[in-house]
């Protein structure tokens, strides 16, 4: 496959949009999206104007975890379709300048890998090595106390040659020896393979995972099971991402965004700072789980905080979900009778923040929630795993249920709205997860002509992006004196030679990040003497006085609830 020419730094400009194949579109009637629905939808994501579409794991797997279980990293799993259909459907979306994103699990594979069917056959296979095999404890019992993200310890037992081997997530992902440097190469001819095939940038999943510490010792403050995740962003990891960035990154000029749980400002300069040449960015999860998210202050001190530790010799990505995590409306904002206003308001800082921003697939019609009633309503057995676990711990029942509708990672699983149509138009089967009920009035459909819809304003707003530098490459300030428990404010700002006649240079983001009326005290500067050099580009409430500047209000505004707005400095004539 002909290989596309990118400018150095290309990812600091970029949008991109995480497709979970299976829940985006089926064109075949399986129940289950495809390669051909991916195809089908790259119009629609030309006009929402991103840039950089990830694919969530298309490899081989028996779906233990959904995906994220590899068994052979050259083919594609059959549900989503081929190798050569992978292909077209590369080259289709870099004739719309989309890149491809591929989702590459390096930190495990299944247990049904060949590798690790070779590697449990005998203690003397050479595949042995490639996996982490150790010998009980001197006493009997398991090699150390680790415990494993989805519940359980992290070793399972093998009979037949009478050792245990080490699964960070589920007993059927197994972890890589990456200490073994076979395990390495073989890992960068994988990802030479896919950038031949058309791959332009990598999300690497648990990345911080690799690198496991020389003895594998025990905790020694062991509080809870999730104390597992001390082990992680270790020195080994590093080492391993700057041989791979030297060998295989750096010359492809590929994209690369590590997912890194559990690191600081501090130890995240480590990942994305530029002269140690390991990754671009990073997903961090620190302004998902601030001690109260509905607080608008903590949300935006914490922008800060990331943009001084890593904003002077590298960068940061924006998200406020994924396919882990519950849908960003229910989460953070009011998904009923908000629910418009307040996705709005989000879409609005994840897309003029300082970073990459990264939209999950149906944020951009303001998906919500699945309104679980039962058991049998969910499919991702890992995420109930969390739940049996609370109530082994003696949560009271009712409290763990309502955690669990609220975290449970199949709210952000369940199918694409495409319409009002029977399963949402996501398959003329039965599809593989439950379809949302709300999809009669939450669809892409319904919005595609409205210029009031949640669609619309992320098509405006990426489209602002694209439009002016600022957005992209500027400095991330708060307005101390505007910001405030309820209201999000920020500066943008760009330094240096203009590169073009005309340029913004300043932009000012105002969000009520509550359901009520907020106060702003405008700063002077926008809504003083010298008023006109700000402009309203952006606003998601009609006003009753079209043609008025916003700012003619004065310098004290009221925001209504959710309300985003979005000022531009007037360019200085020259
Ligand atoms: C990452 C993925 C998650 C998966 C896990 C194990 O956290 O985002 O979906 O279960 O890694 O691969
Ligand atoms: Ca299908």
């Amino acid at each position: 496959m002909k290989s596309i020419e990118l400018p150095r730094e290309w990812w600091k400009d970029a949008v991109v949009y995480q497709i979970y194949t299976r829940s985006f579109l089926d064109s075949n009637g399986d129940g289950i999206g495809d390669f051909g629905g991916v195809i089908a939808q790259l119009d629609y994501l030309q006009r929402l104007g991103v840039d950089v579409i990830w694919l969530s794991p298309f490899c081989d797997s028996p779906n233990d975890d959904n995906g994220y279980d590899i068994s052979d990293y050259r083919r594609i799993h059959p549900e989503f379709g081929d190798l050569e259909q992978f292909v077209i459907m590369a080259s289709e979306a870099h004739r719309r300048g989309i890149k491809i994103m591929m989702d590459l699990v390096m930190n495990h594979t299944s247990d049904e890998h060949p590798w690790f069917v070779e590697s449990r056959s005998s203690r003397d296979n050479p595949k042995r090595d490639w996996y982490i095999w150790r010998d009980p404890a001197p006493g009997g019992g398991k090699p150390n106390n680790w415990d494993s993200y989805f519940g359980g310890a992290a070793w399972e037992w093998d009979e037949q040659t009478g050792q245990y081997y080490l699964h960070t997530f589920s007993t059927k992902q197994p972890d890589l020896n990456w200490a073994n440097p076979a395990v390495r190469q073989e890992m960068h001819r994988i990802a030479e393979f896919w950038i031949a095939h058309g791959v332009n940038a990598f999300r690497l999943d648990a990345v911080h995972h690799i690198g496991k510490p020389v003895g594998l010792p025990d905790y020694t403050d062991y509080k809870h099971e999730r104390e597992f995740r001390l082990y992680k962003n270790l020195p080994e990891t590093h080492a391993y991402l700057q041989e791979m960035h030297d060998q295989i990154f750096a010359p492809h000029n590929v994209f690369t965004v590590g997912e890194t749980g559990g690191t600081t400002p501090g130890s995240s300069r480590k990942y994305v700072d530029r002269d140690r040449g390991e990754l671009n960015m990073i997903h961090h999860f620190e302004q998902l789980f601030l001690p109260n998210p509905g607080n608008a202050a903590d949300i935006q001190r914490n922008m800060q905080r990331w943009f001084k530790a890593l904003s002077r010799r590298g960068w940061d990505a924006q998200f406020f979900s994924n396919h882990d995590l519950p849908r960003q409306v229910s989460a953070f904002g009011n998904d009923r009778e908000l629910r418009g206003k307040s996705a709005a308001a989000i879409a609005t800082v994840l897309l003029t923040a300082w970073g990459t921003p990264f939209i999950y697939q149906g944020e951009e019609i303001g998906m919500t929630n699945f309104p679980f009633a039962e058991m049998d309503d969910f499919r991702d057995r890992h995420g109930l795993s969390w739940y049996q676990r609370d109530l082994a711990h003696g949560e009271d029942p009712e409290l763990a249920w309502a955690r669990m509708l609220q975290e449970n990672r199949d709210n952000s699983r369940t199918p694409m709205q495409w319409s009002e149509a029977r399963h949402a138009g996501f398959t003329a089967g039965e599809p593989w997860i439950p379809v949302n009920p709300n999809h009669v009035s939450v669809n892409v459909a319904a919005q595609e002509s409205d210029s009031d819809s949640t669609l619309s304003w992320y098509r405006r707003l990426i489209a602002l992006r694209r439009q002016h530098r600022v957005l992209r490459r500027g400095s991330f300030r708060i307005l101390r004196r505007t910001a405030s428990r309820d209201v999000v404010c920020f500066v943008r700002r760009l330094s240096g030679k203009p590169q073009a006649a005309g340029e913004v240079r300043r932009v000012l983001v105002l969000v009520n990040w509550t359901g009520s009326q907020a106060e702003a005290r405008l700063p002077r500067r926008i809504a003083g003497a010298s008023r006109r050099r700000f402009s309203c580009a952006a606003v998601n409430y009609r006003y009753r006085d079209a043609g008025r500047s916003l700012s003619a209000e004065g310098r004290k505004t009221v925001l209504r609830p959710y309300e985003a707005r979005v000022y531009l400095e007037e360019p200085k004539k020259i």
